[in-house]
This record gives C-alpha cells, sequence and structure tokens, in this order.
C-alpha cells in the first residue's frame, strides 16, 4: 500500500436497494473516525438510488459516485442516458468508466475515451477501469491488452489529476479467484511505469479490483504502489465492506 489516500470505491453494479442504504450505519461511523482519516469511502450505486443514498450519508465524510456515464455532454433526446451534468447535479463527484461489464455491452476504448472527456469537463473525478481476460493473459498479452486500453482510452488526455485506474482483470471478476501477490505487483508497476511515462512527472493512483474480500485482502494490501480497492460483491454488505477497510488500515 501506499502512504498516500487509500480509496475503497463501492461498485454496487446493479444491485442493492433501500434496505440496503438504511444499513450503512458503521460506514458512516467509520468514514467519520480521525483514525481513518487518509482514507477516501466512495459508494457507487445505481442511478435511481444516488439520492436517497445522499439523505443517509449527509453527516459523513462518504462520496458518492455513479457506475457510468453518457458521452453527450449536454442536455438532449437522449433516451435512457444519463449524462456528466446530471450525475454531478445530483451532487455524485466520480464515475465509474471503462468497467468491464460495460465494455461487454458495447463500450469500445473510443467511447470510454469520449466518456472521460465528457465527465471531465463537468468536473467529474474519473476511475478508469482496464483488465485482460483469462485468454488474453494465457496468451502473454496482458500488458499489450492494458496498454492498448490506457492509450486509446486516455487519449488527448493531459494529466492525471482526476483519474484513479482501476486495475480489474477481468478473470477476477466476481470468481473469487485473484491473482498472486507477485504477480499482481509486477502488472501494477507496468501500468504506473508506462502512466509515468505517457504522463511525465505524474505520481498516477492504481487500485485493484477483483473478488476483494475480508479474507484476501489481509494478501492484497501488501501489494506495493496500491491505492486501494475497487469492491463488487462484498461491498453489498456493510460488515465485510467496514471489515476490509478496517483490515487494510491496521
Ligand atoms: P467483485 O468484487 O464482485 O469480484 O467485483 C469486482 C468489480 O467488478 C468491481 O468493479
Amino acid at each position: 500500500m501506499t502512504n498516500n489516500n487509500i480509496y475503497f470505491v463501492a461498485n454496487w453494479k446493479m444491485n442493492g436497494h433501500l434496505s440496503l442504504i438504511k444499513r450503512l450505519k458503521n460506514v458512516v461511523i467509520l468514514s467519520n473516525n480521525k483514525k481513518y482519516k487518509k482514507i477516501k469511502i466512495i459508494y457507487c450505486p445505481p442511478f435511481t438510488l444516488i439520492s436517497k443514498l445522499f439523505d443517509k450519508i449527509k453527516k459523513s465524510k462518504i462520496i458518492v459516485g455513479s457506475q457510468d456515464c453518457s458521452y453527450e455532454d449536454n442536455y438532449g433526446p437522449f433516451t435512457g442516458d444519463v449524462n456528466p451534468k446530471l450525475i454531478k447535479e445530483i451532487g455524485a463527484k466520480y464515475v465509474i468508466l471503462g468497467h468491464s461489464e460495460r465494455r461487454l455491452k458495447g463500450d469500445t476504448n473510443k467511447i470510454i475515451n469520449r466518456k472521460i472527456h465528457a465527465a471531465l469537463k463537468q468536473k467529474l473525478k474519473i476511475i478508469l477501469c482496464i483488465g485482460e481476460s483469462l485468454k488474453d493473459r494465457k496468451k502473454n498479452k496482458t500488458f499489450s491488452v492494458l496498454k492498448k486500453q490506457l492509450l486509446l482510452c486516455l487519449k488527448k488526455i493531459n494529466n492525471l489529476d482526476n483519474i484513479i485506474v482501476a486495475y480489474e482483470p477481468i478473470w477476477s471478476i466476481g470468481t473469487g479467484v485473484i491473482p498472486l501477490n507477485n504477480i499482481l505487483e509486477h502488472d501494477i508497476s507496468k501500468i504506473i511505469k508506462f502512466l509515468k511515462l505517457k504522463f511525465k512527472n505524474q505520481k498516477p493512483k492504481i487500485i485493484y479490483g477483483g473478488s476483494v474480500n475480508p479474507e484476501n485482502i489481509v494478501k492484497l494490501k501488501h501489494i506495493k504502489n496500491i491505492n486501494g480497492f475497487l469492491v463488487g460483491g462484498a461491498s453489498l454488505y456493510e460488515n465485510k465492506f467496514v471489515d476490509i477497510i478496517k483490515k487494510t488500515t491496521i
């Protein structure tokens, strides 16, 4: 782990309901505890739950994000789309882009790049997901895939000030399988090296996602140069999410 801010991002995906929001008492308490002042907790529920979530976390340091946005940066006749302006307006600060589950639904690197530009224009912060498939990994193509995603998604982006890169190997998402520490450390160091070269003198922020849970976090927290975690399934259970945060920081 780094000594800088540590990010814990809860990606609820297409899950969650009102009763789940009512059960965030312990995360709220933890977020206000001075002992955890270096921690940034970001909840990304489905769009429909964002305003209800705000009601519940008003008195906390929890930050809210969305799981996607449109690349249209203005209002208009785009049925079903939610643009960054609308996301900003509701008070969200972050947006997850490029998640492999959105890529499966048709988001290309080019589309993701357009979304990043639109979101940055509204001063939203980006959590850009990249990751290789098992097939890519078996063919030793991991880094060439990641590099291509970074190059195309970050086209015409000048700095990383408002961008966190989330490395999520697709084969690790929802499977319970995580990369070995030395492999993960190796891949993350390559991502950092590449970003440092592209964005001179910038310090990239990298978080890891894929089957993070209260058991494997004790191993994952030893990964060098990591700035936090993007948590799917386990973030739906308040006790597990709190456990992950506490175990990372002791
Ligand atoms: P899981 O933690 O459920 O594997 O999901 C990871 C993920 O996709 C977070 O964005």
